[in-house]
């Protein structure tokens, strides 16, 4: 058996292929289609196997993503298509990979890595938890009672930078190009929803992606007005409910809704695993100061997490402890683990907000 290592080159059809024929039997299109900023040329060094006489067994890849939040540019470790060819199954080959993936994030000095998954006992193991926020809104019903004087229209041929131009506009997201966001107008089951005026964008809703998010829309940007109206022409012209997909410090956006009467549902945005507690800390502590909370201490000694204030310090070892509080959510039984100031201090500083758009997800 060799690995888990990194790909050639040259292996990359290949695994193109195992992930096909394990993850997408039944589709029309490649994986690689489905997520380009991972499964390329430039990416090999973050795709991780395990083989055996040239077959692959088992695959976990990885792409960065540099994330922009009010606290500070974090770099990311998105992981992705975990599968072990199902002969192959119940031998670790996973849970080594992942290890591998992890050493390789940290390597990389990336602050923390994310996934999406239903397997969370298998993830806890590696020291990921639940943590993050994401809203859910339905629409089923109509949003505007006088026609709408946008212009609506649902095509994929709109350029990149009026796109980008808006989703530059969101507090917390991907860093992305214009030749990024080009290749993910191109995965396929993509819609794009646009509304203008006098040939002036005004907002964007993407939905679907390749196998996932059907039904859901995972990206969107514009002012809060424009994409009511938008969702409204969305929601009339497919003729059936929609999902919102939204991070919560889209405050506006949300409490708009939530007055049209819509079913607003929380969910976790993923699991993470912190990688760097040096910079995510001191980034944190630097973001307390900057709110006025100069005594606030949060670091990592001799394998303990220490935070509070100095004359009332909090130590624990649970690493999931302290994704949720730098994260969220914010439950009443983790909160009150700490004295009344301390609490004060992490309920103005913390949650950390963060999240990832649809097309970025792994
Ligand atoms: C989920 C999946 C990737 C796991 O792959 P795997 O190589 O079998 O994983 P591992 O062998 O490392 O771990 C599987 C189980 O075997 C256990 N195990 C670990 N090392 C072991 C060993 N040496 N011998 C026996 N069992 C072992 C693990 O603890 C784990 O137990 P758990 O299910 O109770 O958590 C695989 O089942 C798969 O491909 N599923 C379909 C695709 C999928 O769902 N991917 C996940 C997307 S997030």
């Amino acid at each position: 058996m060799d690995g888990p290592r990194a790909i050639q080159m040259n292996e990359l059809d290949q695994v193109i292929s195992f992930l096909n024929e394990n993850l997408r039997p039944d589709q029309s299109w490649t994986i690689d289609q489905e997520y380009p900023e991972v499964f390329n040329s430039k990416n090999t060094h973050n795709i991780q196997v395990v083989t055996d006489n040239e077959n692959i067994l088992s695959h976990a890849a990885i792409k960065f993503f540099l994330i922009k939040t009010p606290f500070g540019l974090f770099k990311t470790a998105a992981i992705g298509s975990v599968v072990t060819d199902p002969n192959h199954r119940n031998k670790g080959l996973s849970q080594s990979l992942l290890e591998k993936c992890i050493a390789s994030a940290k390597e990389q000095q990336a602050d923390f890595a994310i996934l999406w998954t239903d397997l969370f006992n298998f993830y806890r193991k590696l020291g990921f938890e639940l943590a993050g926020t994401e809203m859910s809104i339905i629409v089923d019903k109509n949003l505007l009672t006088t026609p709408s004087k946008l212009k609506f229209m649902d095509t994929l041929k709109i350029a990149p930078e009026s796109i980008l131009n808006l989703y530059s506009k969101h507090t917390v997201g991907s860093i992305r190009t214009v030749q990024e966001l080009n290749r993910y107008l191109k995965i396929p089951n993509t819609k794009l929803y646009t509304a203008w005026d006098n040939n002036q964008l005004l907002a964007y809703a993407v939905e679907g992606k390749g196998a996932d998010l059907n039904g859901y829309i995972h990206e969107w940007g514009g002012g809060v007005s424009h994409l009511v109206e938008l969702f409204d022409y969305i929601y009339k012209s497919q003729k059936k409910p929609i999902t919102i997909i939204s991070p919560d410090n889209c405050s506006n956006l949300i409490r708009t809704l939530k007055d049209h009467h819509l079913t607003v549902n929380t969910g976790y945005l993923g699991m993470i695993k912190i990688l760097n507690t040096k910079n995510l800390f001191s980034k944190i502590v630097r973001h307390a100061r900057s709110l006025g909370e100069n005594k606030f201490i949060f670091l990592e000694q001799d394998n303990e997490y220490i935070l509070g204030v100095k004359s009332n310090l909090f130590k624990t070892n649970s690493e999931q402890d302290v994704i949720q509080l730098i994260f969220g959510p914010h439950s009443d039984s983790l909160l009150n683990k700490f004295d009344p100031e301390t609490k004060k201090i992490i309920q103005k500083v913390l949650p950390l907000p963060m999240w990832f758009w649809g097309w970025d997800s792994v």
